[in-house]
């Protein structure tokens, strides 16, 4: 048999601005380097069949109208691979994939958007396609509602456009990924609450709700888009406090993410550090999606020589992103290890606390803005 092709795509950590995507607002996350890869061949019909070690095998047929698996089956990515490219591009061949990762799932790190971005950039290759960044952006965070979940778009982004080395700034509205050098001494470590948030479960009903609330509060202000609505006074005209709390999370990580970036170009990392706990404040007694293992973790990371830290992710559970100097981060890690790890007999700290190097997307050096 001729070897395999092989697509992969990265999962990613949000270093800053979080909820704030699904309002199209810009966000600043890097691609880890942990992936989802998918092994395969080509084949003459229009089978899928794919095997993943821990989630067994599945095959259906690619047809035009996909319907969905049960509920919670991984099945469904595939499906919502195949049904996205359905709608811009028509069934294609199918394929004979295996697929692995070394990605913990339902941590925040966006495993669920990779192999979504893995099993359609295998798809594409297998059918000759060639599709953009944008080509991508327009197909895949809406494809992912097909599971029942629909973010903002910037797992997709990051995951695909990402550069090594950089954080990326992501604007929507039109879609473009600005690459924003990571000063040579920062690092960031991801540390795992040892809680998760399975996104299909009630952590998914939560999104939705603070997605909704966020919403409710634009159209009470009479403004089209956040964009036009950057201002935290206008929280003054909002009775309803989900709505003024939500609104007021919004506008200020959204100014927090601009200062962020100014604060790494500047290789400024007091201030840097001092809007991810700004961030964490925001999420916890704002938007209230932190909880008190998260608490527990910041807490742990600061006393334990960080220059900042934050939950990451939807919340709910999953991680938090630790940021260090180079010189401090091995204090760090151990101090998280003696202070949040030492009584939880699950930690293994090959999956649970990583050392956070930003790393290319799937596209590679070829993505563009
Ligand atoms: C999830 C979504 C993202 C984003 C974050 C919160 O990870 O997939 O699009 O909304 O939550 O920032």
């Amino acid at each position: 048999m001729a070897p395999a092709n092989l697509a992969a795509a990265p999962g990613r950590v949000n270093l800053i601005g979080e909820h704030i995507d699904y309002h199209r607002l810009a966000v600043l996350p890097i691609a880890l380097d942990r992936r989802v890869t998918v092994e395969f061949h080509e084949r003459g019909d229009n089978t899928i069949r794919a095997s993943s070690l821990g989630y067994g095998e599945r095959e259906f047929e690619w047809t035009e109208d996909l319907q969905r698996a049960p509920k919670g089956d991984w099945e469904n990515y595939l499906r919502a691979a195949a049904r996205a490219i359905t709608g811009k591009w028509g069934v294609g061949r199918g394929i004979e994939a295996r697929v692995s990762s070394d990605l913990p799932a339902a941590a925040g790190l966006s495993s669920s958007s990779a192999l979504i971005v893995a099993f359609s950039l295998a798809l594409l290759k297998a059918n000759g396609r060639e599709a953009s960044f944008a080509d991508l952006m327009e197909i895949l965070p809406e494809g992912e509602q097909f599971v029942g979940t629909r973010g903002g778009g910037m797992d997709h982004a990051a995951s695909l456009a990402s550069r090594a080395g950089c954080a990326s700034w992501i604007e929507f509205d039109p879609i473009a990924v600005r690459h924003v050098p990571i000063p040579r001494d920062w690092r960031f470590l991801i540390a795992h609450s040892l809680t998760t948030a399975e996104k299909s479960g009630a952590a998914r009903d939560e999104y939705n709700a603070r997605r909704a609330a966020g919403t409710a509060a634009l159209s009470r202000l009479g403004a089209k888009s956040y964009r036009e609505a950057l201002d935290p006074g206008l929280a003054k005209g909002l009775t309803d406090r989900h709505e003024h709390d939500s609104f007021l999370h919004v506008v200020t990580e959204s100014l927090r993410v601009r200062q962020a970036v100014a604060a790494m170009e500047a290789a400024d990392a007091g201030t840097f550090g001092k809007l991810l706990l700004e961030s964490h404040a925001s999420l916890r007694d704002r938007l209230k999606v932190s909880s008190p293992a998260l608490d527990r973790l910041v807490d742990c990371a600061m006393e334990s020589g960080a220059m900042g830290a934050r939950l990451t992710g939807a919340g709910f559970g999953g991680c938090a992103v630790v940021f260090a100097g180079e010189g401090d981060v091995a204090a760090v890690r151990d101090g998280l290890v003696a202070r949040y790890y030492v009584e939880r007999a699950e930690f293994d700290p090959l999956a649970h606390l990583i050392d956070a190097h930003a790393s290319d997307g799937a596209l590679g050096k070829s993505a563009s803005r």
